[in-house]
């Protein structure tokens, strides 16, 4: 179970980046160029909101049957823990829970707009703030073996 899960939520992240990395540079484009904002481009935001909600939900799951998850909280307690762990069940997972937020608000707000060239800005920003956070606490090391 918990190596399927791991699996899942490993591979899973390329996605996840990808689709986000492409959303962003699309709304980026759409707010600098004048675009309309068209069904590709809505389309593209929602695959986008998509796909970060679904590594939420794995990751959730992640969370409890992983021994690098909540398990270290309690058998080493906040305090005890080593930087390396810290990052995997503290910081990735928060800091991952609050760029999906901050996506979902973008999302959000971005229907609410009155101009397309608005609309192109809440997502560029929201998103784009969100793909920072998510990038910054990575494990990378353990992710890509470096
Ligand atoms: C927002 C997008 C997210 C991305 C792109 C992402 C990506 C990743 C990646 C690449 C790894 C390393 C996997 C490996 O070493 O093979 C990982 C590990 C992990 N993630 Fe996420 N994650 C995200 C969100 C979350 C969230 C929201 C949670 C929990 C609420 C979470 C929980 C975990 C846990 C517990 C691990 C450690 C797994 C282990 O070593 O057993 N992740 N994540």
């Amino acid at each position: 179970m918990y190596s399927t899960i791991q699996m899942l939520h490993s591979y899973w992240a390329y996605f996840v980046l990808l689709i986000l990395i492409v959303a962003v540079a699309n709304a980026t484009i759409g707010f600098t160029s004048g675009k309309k904002f068209t069904a590709k481009d809505l389309r593209i935001s929602l695959f986008a909101l998509i796909f970060t909600h679904l590594q939420l939900l794995i990751g959730l799951i992640l969370y409890f049957v992983s021994p690098n998850g909540m398990n270290i909280i309690s058998s080493r307690g906040m305090g005890g823990m080593t930087s390396a762990e810290r990052l995997l069940a503290l910081e990735h997972p928060f800091v991952g829970i609050l760029a999906i937020i901050l996506i979902t608000i973008g999302w959000s707000k971005h229907k609410k707009q009155e101009t397309d060239k608005r609309a192109f800005g809440k997502i560029a920003i929201f998103y784009g703030l969100g793909l920072l956070l998510i990038l910054s606490r990575i494990p990378w090391n353990q992710w890509l073996g470096l």
